[in-house]
């Protein structure tokens, strides 16, 4: 049963996170998260986070068989066979393969979270499956959001509030204790979560994706509960 949310807006404040023994929620719904939850859904068999494409395409010199997937300003690095859109990661496209994925919020986050003693991706597709995990085992939690370009970024933290309220919601986890971030993100998710893809469309980086012609994956991250896994970091590979 959990004891403790908390809830850490961009990764360069995780420094001052103790995240030791502590189960950790990474978010990126603008997109990484939301991309290797639909990555393994559909079937890949890992997902390996690296910091840079350079990183990504070396894993591609030594192994022609993986995927490597990711973006730099929202859209697909030079030689890679795969950009970010979670949308690109279809059953036929993935089923079975390892990806090795770069992006340029998400997978730093991911990276700074190896000292925790869980790691859980999360994303608003499978927050149902997130919050029943949490309930099975979590004590303290941090919800690690990935924000954007070290800003903070509202859907990551909306998200953890959405998470938070509904452990709230569950007699099981009522008393939960919250810090003051976590109580910040879910009055954030109350004033959101009549509309969750109205929110998407009118954040930052919702309207800049908007405008490369991405507009389409605001809609798609905005889905909730319809996948029903929880990937998790296990010695720096994802899986299911
Ligand atoms: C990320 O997922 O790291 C970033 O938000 C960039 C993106 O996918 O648009």
């Amino acid at each position: 049963m959990p004891a403790s949310v908390d809830v850490v807006f961009t990764p360069d404040l995780l420094p001052f996170s103790n995240l030791m023994g502590k189960t950790v929620v990474v978010a990126d719904i603008l997109r990484a998260t939301t991309t290797i939850t639909v990555a393994l859904a559909n079937g890949a068999s890992t997902i390996s986070p690296v910091l840079t494409p350079e990183n990504a395409l070396h894993f591609a010199e030594n192994d022609s068989d993986i995927l490597i997937g990711g973006e730099r300003q929202g859209v697909k690095v030079d030689g890679f066979h795969l950009g970010n859109s979670p949308r690109e990661y279809t059953e036929t496209v993935v089923r079975g393969k390892s990806i090795v994925l770069t992006t340029t919020n998400g997978t730093r986050t991911l990276q700074a979270c190896q000292s925790a003693e869980r790691v859980l991706i999360g994303s608003f597709l499978n927050l149902r499956a997130v919050v029943d995990d949490l309930m099975q085992a979590a004590l303290e939690i941090v919800f690690a959001c990935a924000g954007c370009e070290g800003g903070f970024c509202l859907e990551d933290t909306v998200f953890a509030g959405a998470c938070v309220d509904a452990l709230k919601s569950d007699g099981r986890s009522a008393n939960v204790q919250l810090t003051d971030a976590a109580e910040v993100a879910h009055l954030l998710y109350r004033e959101h979560n009549h509309d969750l893809v109205g929110m998407l469309r009118n954040c930052c980086h919702g309207k800049f994706l908007a405008g490369i012609g991405l507009g389409d994956d605001l809609l798609f991250c905005g889905h909730t509960n319809v996948v029903d896994i929880v990937p998790r970091q296990i010695d720096g590979r994802i899986v299911e």
